[in-house]
């Protein structure tokens, strides 16, 4: 049977409440949608950021979760119940609050979309977490990141082909393209959401799909949920096909690196072909991405340019976002996680070696060396 999750630990009333109406009912529990909108006022109040806020981030990525693979603890039905999706709608005005107070006003410019992307991506001055994980990460600090990552390279691809059926055009085959790549141009080996649990494998943490739920920060579930927004909603398009690009834009350069931190700590290529393959496929992803995708799509829609770029300074701002939590939070020499030390030590230990597939371009490896 394909591996499903339950629904994880609640964070707080709201996800708590959710929980037990998503368990034990068929609808949303009028006081459960009172106690949603008294958490989104009072994080407003407050002037607290809802894209850190953990019960929140939950939230909102459970509901987006059954339009994934759903859990097993919960009737499939709600995926498009009404009383859910009213529920749903609220947090999302929230999370999109906090990415325009966030990313601030859409950069003024005028050119093609291309190079205003490029010109997004030099001006960005986010922290840099490749380079602290390429030279000084330790292993537990490596083990912390790629459980936040987890939440989405487990369902790597996903969010963004959302959008393919709204796209038309050299936009669409454009990103089928890159999605083909994403999924494995036909190898369910290759998948990059496989190879990513290759990685979590042998570094010793569990690899199934939403095992690291419990352990993930909200700025995880932030991400996600913002790709998972700008993918369920055609208004978003632009967004989705933008926040697209900046990913493909900034992968290549900080994958070399992360690859290079994991060979430091003796990890063999086996481990480090998740990098590897982003190395070289997206820096041909970034050219069809700006160019091709976002080109013509801006190119048959004008009106979408300012969106793309919403999208993509969304991308970059939450990878800032991101860097900046678990660097703040190993300065002081503490951990990241909402678990510290937890995910899946003693009992993955003695879990034999994976067999990776044979890649195409990269050399047979070995496991984990360390
Ligand atoms: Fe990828
Ligand atoms: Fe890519």
């Amino acid at each position: 049977m394909a591996s499903v999750m339950q629904l994880p630990e609640p964070r707080g009333p709201l996800s708590a409440a959710l929980a037990t109406d998503l368990r034990e009912r068929s609808a949303v529990d009028p006081a459960t949608a009172e106690l949603a909108a008294r958490a989104v006022d009072g994080i407003a109040a407050a002037a607290a950021d809802p894209l850190l806020d953990e019960d929140l981030q939950l939230s909102l990525a459970v509901c987006y979760e059954l339009h994934y693979r759903g859990f097993d603890d919960v009737d499939p039905a709600w995926e498009w119940e009404p009383s859910l999706l009213a529920l749903r709608a609220r947090l999302e005005a929230a999370h999109l609050a906090g990415l325009r107070a966030l990313v601030g006003e859409p950069p003024a410019g005028e050119g093609p979309v291309d190079s205003r992307l490029a010109d997004l991506v030099a001006a960005d001055d986010g922290p840099s977490l490749s380079r602290y994980l390429a030279r000084d990460g330790s292993r537990e600090q490596w083990r912390e990141y790629l459980t936040l990552r987890s939440v989405y390279h487990l369902k790597e691809g996903d969010p963004h082909s959302f959008a393919i059926p709204r796209l038309e055009g050299r936009a669409k085959s454009a990103m089928v393209e890159i999605q083909a790549d994403e999924y494995g141009g036909g190898s369910a080996a290759r998948m990059h959401s496989t190879l990513f649990a290759g990685m979590l494998h042998d570094l010793d943490l569990p690899d199934a799909y939403g095992a690291l739920w419990d352990a993930a920060p909200a700025p995880a579930f932030a991400s996600v949920n913002t790709m998972s927004l700008f993918g369920l909603h055609r208004r978003w398009r632009g967004a989705a096909v933008g926040h697209l690009t900046a990913v493909e834009m900034t992968s290549s350069e900080p994958s070399r690196r992360y690859s290079a931190g994991l060979r430091r700590l003796g990890f063999g290529e086996g481990t480090r072909v998740f990098y590897d393959e982003h190395v070289e496929a997206d820096a041909v992803h970034e050219q069809i991405a700006a160019v091709d995708m976002c080109g013509s799509l801006v190119t048959g829609d004008p009106a979408l340019a300012d969106d793309v770029l919403f999208g993509a300074a969304c991308a970059l701002a939450l990878d800032g976002l991101t860097a900046r939590y678990l660097l703040d939070r190993w300065e002081d020499g503490g951990s990241a996680l909402r678990r510290p030390g937890q995910p899946g030590t003693a009992a993955s230990r003695s879990r034999p070696a994976r067999v990776i597939a044979q890649p195409k371009t990269v050399a047979a490896g070995n496991m984990s060396t360390l």
